[in-house]
């Protein structure tokens, strides 16, 4: 961590990331970084079998049943797109809520503009909770599919999503989910839940690189091909590998990051993903408490931290978001992110738009003492009103 910097912007991307997964991950590359499945010689085998054994493991963690069915995206955006284009028919009708990220809000905008869909989006209650019987209510007769964030990246707060699977299943609908922020702090169990795909990026608590994702997609789920290329087989002939995984990725794989986000999830695997989720919403507690007893300061969605992930939303009474990063960046060396997290209608639900807020967002390598020194900042802030003179 250059100098005394405090990072909260972990729901960005966390960072920094564990020194053991760069390490291995540069030296597993070099020694095996060529084109996995393109070749019979040895080294091609095994580079495809590193593949392999990454799909194998994702599946595990995400309760997929067949590991062919987890496919690489470049990141949760690119994998939302793959699901959303691949799903819809021209006509058809899409649910979505009000706390999706823009990686889902803008193909659903974009096909609508483009007269191919309609949709309808559920609301969220005052803590920033989806109500499933909301999500069953919207659900139609042409409803092609319910896409829900699982975790917000504005309010930290973690939706039932075993219950909205139960609505959806009732339905007949498949239930796509956003776990950009929970993959790796919330286990999910897709099977259990009755997820039709699990969108996932690589770079945020699963700590791999950034450049890598995907769609671990059930074996009832049929996904048309969007993308269309070379897959290392099959190539006499025009048509596109109609089988998982290659049905859904064309072009060479992001080696580097498959190795990654496998050494990710073995970093993971030994710190206990419950062990890493309880320290980061005890130091959200720790946080919250010392904000909310400050002037001024309004804190959003934490009553109920029970059901959140390590993140949260404020903001300082007449002074606009922007001025609280460049302050606490300027003054205090604490990163985090402001403005509307690419979640417009978040804010426009909570009255924060068009300025947004101020996120703190935590990731295991923070101490309580980093929590303490914010609290103190934020104090300072908060009592004196007083603006950074940091040029931007
Ligand atoms: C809820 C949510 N969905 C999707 C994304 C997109 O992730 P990526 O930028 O890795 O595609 C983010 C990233 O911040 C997010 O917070």
């Amino acid at each position: 961590m250059p100098g005394d910097l405090i990072y909260l912007d972990n729901a960005a991307t966390t960072y920094p990331k564990p020194r053991p997964v760069l390490d291995r991950m540069i030296d597993i590359y070099g020694r095996q970084g060529v084109s996995p499945g393109r070749g019979s010689y040895d080294l091609a085998v095994e580079a495809e079998e590193l593949a392999g054994a990454a799909r194998s493991k994702l599946a595990r963690f995400f309760k997929c049943p067949d590991p062919d069915r987890v496919i690489f995206a470049g990141n949760a955006t690119d994998a939302l797109n793959l699901v959303i284009q691949g799903l819809i028919r021209p006509g058809d009708h899409v649910v979505s809520t009000r706390l999706e990220h823009n990686s889902v809000l803008r193909p659903l905008y974009h096909l609508r503009q483009q007269g191919r869909i309609d949709y309808d989006l559920a609301s969220f209650d005052g803590q920033g909770f989806i109500d499933p019987a909301e999500i069953g209510r919207l659900i139609r007769a042409d409803t092609r599919m319910v896409i829900v964030n699982h975790a917000s990246n504005v309010l930290g707060t973690v939706q039932p999503v075993a219950e909205i699977g139960r609505v959806c299943a009732d339905r007949g609908v498949p239930l796509i989910i956003d776990a950009a922020q929970s993959a790796g702090v919330i286990p999910i169990d897709m099977s259990a839940w009755q997820v039709g795909a699990v969108a996932f990026t690589g770079h945020k608590s699963l700590f791999g690189p950034s450049g890598i994702g995907g769609l671990a997609v059930s074996p009832e789920l049929e996904i048309q091909i969007t993308r269309f290329g070379g897959t290392g087989i099959d190539s006499h002939s025009l048509t596109h590998t109609p089988t998982f995984p290659h049905r859904l990725e064309a072009g060479t794989l992001n080696l580097l990051g498959v190795i990654g986000l496998s050494l990710g999830l073995d970093f993971l695997e030994a710190e206990g993903i419950e062990v890493i989720h309880r320290r980061e919403m005890e130091l959200l507690a720790r946080l919250r408490d010392g904000l909310a007893g400050l002037p001024g300061i309004r804190l959003y969605g934490v009553e109920d931290l029970s059901r959140h992930v390590g993140l949260m939303m404020v903001n300082v009474e007449g002074i606009d978001p922007e001025d609280v990063g460049a302050i606490l960046d300027a003054d205090f060396d604490i990163a985090v992110r402001v403005g509307l997290h690419c979640a417009p209608l978040v804010h426009e639900s909570l009255g924060t738009a068009p300025r947004g807020g101020v996120r703190f967002s935590l990731g295991p390598f923070n101490r309580v003492e980093e929590i303490d020194r914010t609290i103190a900042a934020m104090r300072l802030i908060a009592e004196s009103g007083k603006r950074s003179g940091k040029p931007r």
